[in-house]
């Protein structure tokens, strides 16, 4: 595996969350892997589950590990190529990407949409200009429109909660917000689910459809409660629209998820990839309550996050 962008970088999903689950178990058995290694995490945005996590993968492997919030630390970058760059850019992305190339022998890159251009956010503008021009493996530490590392981490910890002889009822669920957030964990985790052996539903208001590149063979409703019947795992998230682009259209209260809502279900448990927004996206009761998942999927990071390193450096 020279990239992990997508569930479309990895040859067998199964293989993939069975190795996470493997190192759980024994997390230093590869502390040699990655001996004189230099893992790059580079952060166009904040973070804490995934600069935490990451970091500590390559630790755990043998890794040399540095860390840099571009978005902070470093020159102004132009995107645009053959621009003359007589504005604010002071360094052009490809040259920076090259440069951090020769410091490193994986990168990690956290580039968030800007949500104004749906095209230029889903070409994945910057992700593209750091394989093209860095020249070693590239990690996606959430992009313009997928978070992999997040749904293998959420894959794992469905399969390891799961015990019962059939496909579990697995149920993305939209939930309000104040402000507008990507569609990257949703899609991802779509993408995910569609790999995987589980029944899979989303449900979401009218005019939140996510792009149908990553729902397919998903069943979607508009009713929350319909969807919810005999659920197994709901995935709670919340994602501004995709068709008109970047826009709250809805901040619909009743759309939170509460203990009310879970009598519907197979005595569910929750998930969300976190951070929250507590009493807006989720109530306290379910996260403060026996049903949640939430620490669990954020622990299952550094496992996920361990098994696509060693993969990397295997190859
Ligand atoms: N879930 C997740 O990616 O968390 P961070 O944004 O804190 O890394």
């Amino acid at each position: 595996m020279k990239y992990f962008t997508t569930v479309h970088d990895v040859n067998n999903v199964n293989d993939l969350v069975q190795d996470a689950l493997n190192i759980k178990q024994n997390p230093y058995a590869f502390s040699e892997i990655g001996k004189n290694k230099t893992l790059g995490l580079i952060f166009m945005n904040p973070s804490l589950r995934t600069r935490l996590s990451t970091q500590k993968a390559g630790m755990n492997l043998g890794m040399n590990v540095m860390v840099m919030n571009i978005d902070k630390e470093g020159w102004a970058l132009e995107l645009e190529d053959g621009a003359v760059m007589n504005g604010n850019t002071v360094e052009h992305i490809k040259d920076a990407a090259a440069v951090m190339g020769q410091y490193c022998d994986i990168i990690g890159i956290r580039c968030f949409p800007s949500l104004k251009n749906k095209e230029e956010d889903y070409s994945e503008k910057v992700l593209l200009k750091f394989m093209e021009n860095c020249g070693v493996p590239i990690v996606s530490l959430e992009s313009a429109t997928l978070h992999p590392l997040q749904s293998l981490a959420d894959l794992m910890t469905i399969k390891e909660q799961w015990s019962e002889n059939r496909k579990p009822k697995v149920v993305l669920t939209w939930a309000p917000h104040i402000k507008a957030l990507p569609q990257a964990v949703a899609n991802s985790f779509s993408e995910w689910m569609g790999k995987a052996a589980v029944d899979f539903i989303i449900t979401h208001p009218e005019g939140y459809e996510l792009c149908e590149d990553y729902t397919k063979g998903a069943t979607i409703y508009h009713n929350q409660d319909e969807a919810l019947k005999n659920a197994d795992f709901i995935y709670v998230k919340n994602w501004s629209t995709y068709t008109d682009y970047g826009k709250v259209m809805n901040t619909d209260k009743s759309w939170m998820l509460t203990h009310e809502k879970l009598k519907r279900t197979n005595n569910a448990k929750v998930m969300h990839c976190l951070p929250v927004r507590r009493n807006i996206e989720l109530s306290d009761e379910i996260l403060d309550g026996k049903n949640s998942l939430v620490i669990e999927q954020a622990a299952n990071r550094l496992f996920a996050a361990q098994a696509v390193l060693k993969k990397i450096l295997e190859k």
